[in-house]
């Protein structure tokens, strides 16, 4: 393929992948999204592998490694279950800045690349010991979110005494090392400067993933997607690859819009979150004015019956999914009990927080696949103000995103979270299998609330006792 063919291969894929995001933005058009971005993808994958930078010498290599790592990826997609998802995208976030780190190196040990003038070389130097940086931040840093996303390492943060200084201090070191290596004359010589700097971004990566609390997890996530945006986007500079260029900056520039949107949904400032510490699952420290709010009072337990019979008789009903109802997988279950709702004219929506879940829109994926109409299916913004006027809200397998002590608990982990009011509707229905917290390990006082109930045990089982006696 000529480098003109190549090119404007490369302008199609560029396309096809902003046309791409286009889709993901609303339920409705993901699908396409999706197939727009594969067919970007292949376009993308076709034109490089053809292109005019691959000798015939290479392409078995490159099979080679296409066969493998498609093998993989296809082997990881079809095994991994919904509610691994979030860890499977850290991974891949990971693999993103491995990729950086080994073409930094690559290139570097490379000489082959005669340079017309010793600006240009410092600038390869330069794009090399950045994409190097990001690279091992996103890796680290990935690697030790998809140990907290799936339960591997603790929610916790990790509050190193003094960590501020020491990021501040491995920034310093991080700087002092790059003039050192820029000032290299051989690669022998740069080396040690640039193996220097991977360990400390490395470690980097660790410790500010590590001294995240798990309430704040959505904003790393998005943050680190943004990372590895960037990472791809150096990398495309190592190798002087515009497409690679362009679609890093398009992943990390919508990576960081996610991550301004999660930091609103939970009413976070980035650079604090950024700085570790909020959101932890230990034990929140005491008021100035007294003790920490306990939850306190008495749990009134209802049957699935009892729980047919209130939707019965309710004339609106908001419904709250949340984690609990991906691990259930209950989904389907609930859209039948909608469906026959609205039958008997009940009005039935369903409110939707930011951070449901485990991932961004991750409850807005399972409604869709089990064909939830979208009209019904509302943001928390567009419904928090209809609790007062509902007879029932049915909470599934939500916990966190419907904690009250964010509003009424100055001292709790996720205090000014904004959460779904479900208690201010005349009866709340909380469906879960016992009382244990939610992600961020916090207690709920909702529970205890006199409007409430609570229906235990597994959602999707309880779901189904109340379709049985829905339709008696
Ligand atoms: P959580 O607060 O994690 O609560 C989920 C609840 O589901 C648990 O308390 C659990 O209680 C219940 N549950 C688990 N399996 C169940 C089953 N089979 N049947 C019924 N209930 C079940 O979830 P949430 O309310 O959706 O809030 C999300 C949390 O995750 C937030 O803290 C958020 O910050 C965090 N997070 C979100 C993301 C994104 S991007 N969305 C990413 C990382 C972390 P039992 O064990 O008693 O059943």
């Amino acid at each position: 393929m000529s480098a003109s063919l190549a090119t404007v291969a490369y302008i199609g894929a560029i396309i096809l992948f902003i046309m791409s995001l286009g889709g993901l933005s609303n339920p409705e058009t993901a699908r396409r999204g999706n197939f727009l971005g594969m067919a970007g993808m292949a376009l993308a994958v076709v034109a490089t592998v053809l292109g005019p930078r691959v000798t015939a010498a290479g392409i078995p290599w490159i099979v080679g490694a296409l066969v493998v790592g498609g093998g993989i990826g296809l082997y990881a997609a079809k095994k991994v279950q919904m509610t691994q998802m979030p860890e499977l995208v850290a991974l891949m976030h990971s693999l993103v800045g491995l990729a950086a780190c080994l073409v930094g190196f690559a290139s570097y040990v490379d000489t082959s690349t005669v340079f017309p003038t010793p600006v240009e070389k410092t600038i390869h130097e330069v794009e090399i010991y950045v994409g190097i940086l990001i690279g091992a931040v996103t890796f680290s840093g990935s690697i030790v979110a998809f140990g907290k996303l799936s339960g591997r390492i603790g929610g916790k943060p990790l509050l190193l005494p003094g960590r501020h200084l020491l990021n501040l201090a491995g920034l310093l070191v991080v700087v002092y090392f790059g003039y050192v290596f820029l000032q290299s004359h051989d690669v022998n010589a740069g080396m040690l400067p640039l193996l220097v700097m991977t360990v400390i971004a490395l470690l980097f990566g660790i410790h500010m993933v590590m001294a995240i609390g798990g309430a704040d997890m959505p904003v790393v996530v998005s943050m680190l997607n943004s990372y590895s945006g960037w990472a791809a986007a150096a990398t495309g500079f190592m190798l002087s690859n515009d497409l690679l260029i362009v679609t890093g900056a398009l992943v990390g520039s919508s990576g960081a819009i996610l991550s301004y949107i999660m930091c609103r949904a939970m009413n976070r400032n980035f650079i604090s979150v950024i700085a570790g510490g909020f959101g932890g699952g230990a034990p929140a420290p005491a008021a100035a004015g007294g003790a920490a709010a306990q939850p306190a009072g008495e749990v009134v337990s209802v049957s699935a019956v009892e729980t047919a019979e209130l939707l019965k008789e309710a004339r609106s009903v908001i419904i709250v999914p949340g984690y609990g109802m991906a691990v259930a997988q209950a989904q389907h279950t609930v859209f039948e009990i909608t469906k026959l709702l609205r039958g008997k004219g009940v009005n039935v929506r369903f409110g939707i927080h930011p951070v449901a879940g485990r991932m961004p829109g991750h409850m807005n994926v399972l409604l869709a696949e089990a064909k939830v109409p979208y009209d019904i299916v509302l943001e928390m913004d567009e419904i928090n103000e209809d609790f007062p006027a509902t007879d029932v809200t049915m909470v599934i397998g939500a916990n966190d995103i419907v904690n009250p002590a964010a509003q009424d608990d100055p001292t709790s982990p996720i205090a000014g979270m904004p959460v779904l009011e479900v208690w201010k509707a005349k009866t709340s229905i909380v469906m879960k299998r016992s009382m244990a917290s939610g992600y961020a390990g916090v207690d709920n006082p909702l529970f205890y609330k006199e409007n409430n109930r609570m229906l235990f045990g597994d959602a999707k089982k309880m779901l189904d006792e109340v379709l049985t006696a829905l339709r008696a």
